[in-house]
């Protein structure tokens, strides 16, 4: 049986591809692609509730936000290891994100105005997270499945915490929930377009689909999270932006409105409201962290020296 054929039958079958299996160029490289922008997410995704560890309004609010971002930080590292199985060089990938020529997940660049914010994030986006990413643990890349099993664990936590952070706040003052609103307000639109363009406009669907590494398209995770998301908002006591949103008895799902794709295009070609900051502060924390992996490049030649002589 020829190289294609066995890969070909392993999708079939469901079964997993592994680092030392054969693999098509075109699977090899949608892979880097998707697990790179993944891990640039997780990293550029720890700014924006960074911004509120200094001012968390309690110390148990800063310990679960501290472990939260510290959480991101994981899931990239993580993730740039799967990306390593498959040839990829870490620092490229970082030099690819610095220098804008690969993505990171458009939500991470809206602001962060209040501390209610903090808890929309973790309702919205990383319930959004959860709803494109529990899929992805029965993806056909071993390594990414693997890594999307302990990364969805986490998630749930981010989402929970987020939640009763919010559940609080609505039991508070009429000014905190009026934050709550507002930031939900701000996070809903831009978390719907996390799950990415219409099917119809999705260059890599198809045929990540047909090697199933994604396993839904963008539409069918989009209608999920709206449907999963309604009902928290009504036992939470806030209004989604969105006077469309009615259940359609029907389809069996929520009808919303039209997403603003135009918005969406201009935030993921580096053109949204935090951008240039969000690149800005991880080019300067990539160039202040380089006397650390020169420091730890010479004890590592050391190391190795010692060992042959
Ligand atoms: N932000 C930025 N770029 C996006 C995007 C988004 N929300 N949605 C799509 N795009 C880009 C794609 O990367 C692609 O551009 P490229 O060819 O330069 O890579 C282009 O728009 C066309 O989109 P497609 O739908 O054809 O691309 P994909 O098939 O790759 O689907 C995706 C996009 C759904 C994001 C998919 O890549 C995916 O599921 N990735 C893995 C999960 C992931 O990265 N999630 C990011 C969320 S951040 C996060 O989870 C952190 C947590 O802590 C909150």
């Amino acid at each position: 049986m020829n190289l294609q054929t066995h890969f070909d039958r392993t999708i079939e079958k469901d079964q997993r591809i592994e680092p030392r299996d054969w693999m098509p160029d075109a699977y090899r490289a949608t892979l880097v692609r998707m697990i790179a922008q993944h891990a640039h997410s997780e990293i550029i995704g720890m700014q924006p509730e960074g911004n509120w560890i200094t001012r968390a309004p309690s110390l148990r609010r800063k310990a679960i936000l501290l472990a939260k971002v510290q959480d991101e930080a994981g899931h990239g590292l993580y993730l740039y290891s799967a990306a390593e199985t498959l040839g990829a060089d870490r620092d490229e990938l970082v030099e690819k994100l610095i220098a804008g020529k690969q993505k990171y997940s458009s939500i991470f660049n809206y602001p962060t105005l209040t501390f209610a914010d903090v808890g929309v994030i973790g309702w919205l986006v990383d319930g959004a997270a959860i709803c494109n990413q529990v899929p992805l643990c029965r993806s056909s890349y071993g390594p990414y499945a693997r890594a999307m099993i302990r990364i969805c664990k986490e998630e749930s936590f981010h989402q929970r915490q987020g939640y009763e952070l919010l559940m609080t706040m609505m039991k508070g003052t009429e000014e905190q929930r009026r934050m709550v609103q507002d930031a939900t307000n701000r996070w809903w639109w831009p978390s719907l377009m996390m799950f990415g363009p219409p099917d119809a406009e999705s260059a890599h669907t198809e045929r990540s689909m047909a090697w199933k590494i994604k396993r839904h398209t963008n539409d069918e995770l989009r209608q999920k999270f709206v449907d999963m998301t309604v009902p928290q908002a009504e036992a939470l006591g806030v209004t989604l932006p969105d006077p469309q949103l009615r259940w359609n008895a029907e389809r069996g799902h929520y009808d919303f409105g039209e997403i603003d794709w135009a918005e969406f295009k201009r935030v993921i070609s580096g053109n949204g409201p935090c951008n240039a900051q969000r690149l800005a502060r991880r080019r300067a924390a990539h160039d202040n962290g380089a006397w650390v992996r020169e420091a730890a490049a010479a004890h590592a030649a050391k190391r190795a020296e010692r060992t042959v002589a």
